[in-house]
């Protein structure tokens, strides 16, 4: 069933557990996260990016996004992850999605908050869900600037003039590979959360990051984990190896199915990391 984000956030911030948000590109990746999803009675967030709204297609990522929203046993969260600009978060609010981004962090502080401002008052007329990102994740993002964490006043005083329903803040993930062992801090990420008295907190650049790591930082506050390259990787890995046994194949479906197989395996642990397993509250 496709629900508002609102909703979502706040029933996972009142049980302290974490939504997870897995993106998808195409039919097969949603098929294996909803599988997942389904089978672990997870409340899920289905996520797409700018690139992948750019490869599919911004109809058909649509179209099957909310077509297997309203069509799974359990609440799915129809997300647009990193969008950079008003015209696209317009476009999401117009056209199904119920919980989107925008992302203006690389902007001053007061840019930041306003183009969240703007884009949340429309938000909520519609009972949708705005993520905004205050700090410098890295990553995709580029190389960090001097301090790239998150200060907690500062996230308090983003809440409280954007009117955003969750933050997504920098405290030491990044987007992709690592290059190096992973720290977070956790210290900052309980700061911030008391400084914000509880909202919703958001952590990105998740793949690849130690199991017992996540756990933790949603023990500090966090209430959505995203998670993308990982699944990536796993399903291309499971590609690989068929075509390594399967040189001749040709039946595009024998390939696909390891692969989902493969990524629904990689979502469930997801699921389970950020305990949100047997929490559906659909019946
Ligand atoms: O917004 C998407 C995520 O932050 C995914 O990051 O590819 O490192 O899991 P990841
Ligand atoms: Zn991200």
């Amino acid at each position: 069933m496709l629900v508002s984000g609102i909703e979502a956030l706040r029933i996972a911030a009142e049980g302290n557990y974490a939504l997870p948000a897995i993106n998808y590109i195409n039919m097969e990746h949603l098929q294996a996260i909803l599988a997942a999803a389904e089978e672990l009675r997870a409340p899920i967030v289905i996520q797409t990016s700018q690139n992948a709204i750019d490869y599919a297609g911004f109809e058909y990522l649509r179209d099957i996004g909310v077509g297997a929203a309203e069509r799974a046993k359990v609440p799915v969260v129809l997300h647009l992850d990193h969008g950079k600009d008003l015209a696209l978060n317009m476009r999401c609010l117009r056209y199904g999605w119920t919980s989107i981004m925008m992302d203006a962090s690389l902007r001053p502080f007061p840019e930041n908050v306003a183009a969240v401002r703007e884009v949340t008052r429309a938000a909520h007329c519609l009972d949708i869900a705005v993520e905004a990102e205050l700090g410098f994740i890295g990553g995709k993002e580029g190389d960090a600037a001097n301090d790239p964490y998150t200060l907690p006043e500062e996230a308090k005083r983003f809440f409280d003039e954007s009117g955003c329903d969750s933050l997504a803040i920098a405290v030491g993930t990044q987007h992709g590979l690592y290059h190096g062992e992973v720290k977070i801090d956790y210290r900052r990420i309980r700061d911030i959360k008391q400084a914000v008295g509880g909202r919703p907190l958001v952590l990105h650049g998740t793949s690849f990051v130690p199991s017992q790591m996540v756990r933790e930082a949603i023990d500090c506050g966090i209430n959505k984990v995203n998670f993308d390259s990982e699944l990536k990787m796993a399903g291309m890995k499971a590609i690989r190896a068929f075509l390594a046994e399967n040189p001749d194949a040709y039946d595009l479906r024998k390939m696909n199915r390891p692969m989902m197989a493969a990524m629904k395996e990689v979502a469930m642990e997801k699921i389970r990391i950020c305990k949100a397993e047997g929490k559906s509250w659909l019946k």
